[in-house]
């Protein structure tokens, strides 16, 4: 895993960069949002450094993009009373909103945010090296995510604005918000992952403090005066700063209803225990995943190794849903392997404004040492990387290595290593790879390759009990967004997908009469005089 010097010119120097993504003055972020306005924080604060070096006179160096404030207990929890307070326990004037106003905030903040694309695509690409397409795309997913979120509360609105009669009694059954939810997204999707849960969890009425990941912070500086001027005060809130300082206080406090969080299972179950009465803390869970990939003696090998490549390399490998450990028939395994390394070699490493760019600088320090280390256990316990220049490194560039073969008992075989390095295990019975996903501790996708339906269909029937979404042919991903996305054992809690997240963010609540002349009469004057929002047959269009 030598330095290799052809890595030296990916780096840019300054003079390098084009015009419309050069970060122009370094961004000081003092502001956060508590309560409606943008407060500002006259203490400590936390450097951003990219994870993009810059060719200088006095060697490689990174950029420094800025820094955000590293608030205190103190202002998380003003930030969680203005929560509370907007909340009122239900009574503020966001959770009793009729859902149509709710969604006529949310236009309009879409509106807004549409607006600061540029910004935010750049950040992206400065913060964590997503590549540019990939940035646009988290971005106008995002944007899309709101839209399809607003048609299907409309959908899910109409469906309750009916009442039911059963067993002589009258009910109408809507959701209702939960309370304070706190959001927290991951660094490899920091806008669109945050906002996955954020969006559905405000628009059903709920109220939000939310903070920005470790990587991936100062994006989100320019969506918080969106935020403050399109939501009442206090509806969404943002902290920034140590988790331990900042987060602790909060899920301590007793006061959060929901826990909203992507990453890893570690953290999650700290947050839960800190929570005094767990069984009030309602939980939506994204964590870690080890999604294998399998390739069956019968599959179009052109097509595997096109799509292993992308399922194992997009962003890196920097995706929960990413392939991370192939399992290949021994049968083809040299002449897939062939087509994979080929493929794997061709990808174009460089910075994220490029064309054509898929591997970019790694945002998390120490991650190259951190992937070298699994590489060199796996070489002693008589692994090879194949490819060229295979898991070469110059500070936090890392070209991808393919690692075979992978057996049990290496760290590859087990860690979720969220980066450029492919195990490829081969197998002789298709019942390895099938025992594989169901002894691990992960639980959320596999993707099979291969052509014949009987197998497949034996396969599919062992897996689905296993993981939650069983790929033919193709790698493993998240969308679309209506699809459930979730997991089983260590990888999720709870099922977010644009209909699932309304649910999850809110509770079947309903009113229900005896059937009788004396009911129907008081039922009758409340609809037809619209004297409440919630008991109305009013419904959106
Ligand atoms: O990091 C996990 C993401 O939810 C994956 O989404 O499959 O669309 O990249 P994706």
């Amino acid at each position: 895993m030598n330095a290799n010097s052809s890595f030296k010119w990916l780096y840019p120097s300054d003079r390098d960069i084009p015009d419309q993504f050069r970060i122009k003055d370094t961004i000081e972020q003092r502001e956060y949002l508590c309560n409606g306005v943008m407060a500002e924080w006259r203490g400590p604060l936390q450097e951003v450094a990219s994870p993009i070096m810059l060719a200088t006179e006095n060697g490689l160096q990174r950029k420094i993009l800025g820094a955000y404030p590293l608030l205190t207990e103190k202002e998380s929890l003003e930030a969680l009373n203005a929560a509370c307070g907007a909340y009122e326990n239900g009574h503020g004037q966001w959770p009793a909103m009729s859902v149509e106003n709710r969604i006529r905030h949310f236009e309009d903040f879409a509106y807004r945010m549409k607006d600061l694309k540029n910004e935010v695509v750049r950040l992206l690409m400065w913060e964590i090296g997503k590549p540019l397409p990939d940035a646009e795309k988290e971005f106008d997913r995002t944007i899309d995510y709101i839209h399809d979120t607003l048609e299907s509360l409309k959908d899910l609105d109409r469906v309750s604005s009916r009442m039911v009669i059963e067993q002589g009694i009258l009910g109408q059954i809507r959701r209702a918000p939960l309370g304070v939810v706190l959001c927290m997204g991951p660094y490899n999707y920091p806008l669109n992952e945050t906002f996955t849960t954020l969006v559905p969890a405000l628009v059903m009425g709920n109220t939000v403090v939310f903070k920005p990941p470790k990587l991936g912070v100062l994006l989100h500086r320019p969506l918080l005066e969106a935020f403050s001027r399109s939501f009442p005060a206090g509806v969404v809130n943002a902290v920034y700063g140590d988790g331990e300082k900042v987060v602790g206080p909060l899920m301590s406090s007793g006061k959060i209803d929901v826990l909203a969080f992507i990453g890893s299972s570690r953290i999650a179950d700290i947050l839960k225990h800190q929570h005094p009465k767990p069984h009030r803390l309602r939980c939506v869970l994204g964590l870690e995943a080890k999604n294998a990939g399998i390739v069956l003696p019968d599959a179009d090998l052109d097509l595997a190794a096109k799509e292993c490549a992308l399922g194992s390399l997009s962003f890196n490998g920097q995706r929960c849903t990413a392939l991370k450990i192939l399992f290949v028939s021994r049968k083809i395994v040299d002449s897939f392997l062939e087509k994979f390394c080929k493929t794997v070699d061709q990808l174009k490493c460089g910075m994220p404004w490029e064309a054509g760019v898929q591997l970019t600088p790694l945002p998390e320090p120490g991650k190259t040492g951190y992937l070298t280390g699994l590489i060199e256990d796996a070489v002693s316990r008589g692994a090879r990387v194949i490819n060229q220049q295979g898991g070469d490194v110059l500070e936090t560039l890392m070209r991808p290595a393919v690692v075979y073969p992978v057996a049990c008992g290496m760290r590859l075989y087990v860690e979720e290593q969220f980066g450029p390095v492919i195990p490829v295990c081969p197998f002789d019975d298709a019942e390895e790879p099938i025992r594989y996903v169901t002894e691990a501790d992960y639980g959320q996708q596999v993707s099979i390759f291969g052509s014949d339906p009987e197998l497949i269909a034996k396969m599919i029937d062992s897996l689905v009990n296993q993981v939650c979404r069983v790929n033919i042919n193709c790698q493993c991903q998240r969308g679309p967004d209506t699809f459930p996305f979730t997991g089983r054992k260590d990888s999720a809690e709870g099922t977010l997908s644009v209909s699932d997240a309304l649910r999850v963010f809110s509770i079947r609540t309903l009113v229900a009469a005896k059937e009788n002349d004396f009911n129907k009469k008081i039922i009758r004057s409340i609809i037809r005089e619209r004297k409440s929002s919630f008991l109305s047959t009013d419904f959106l269009l």
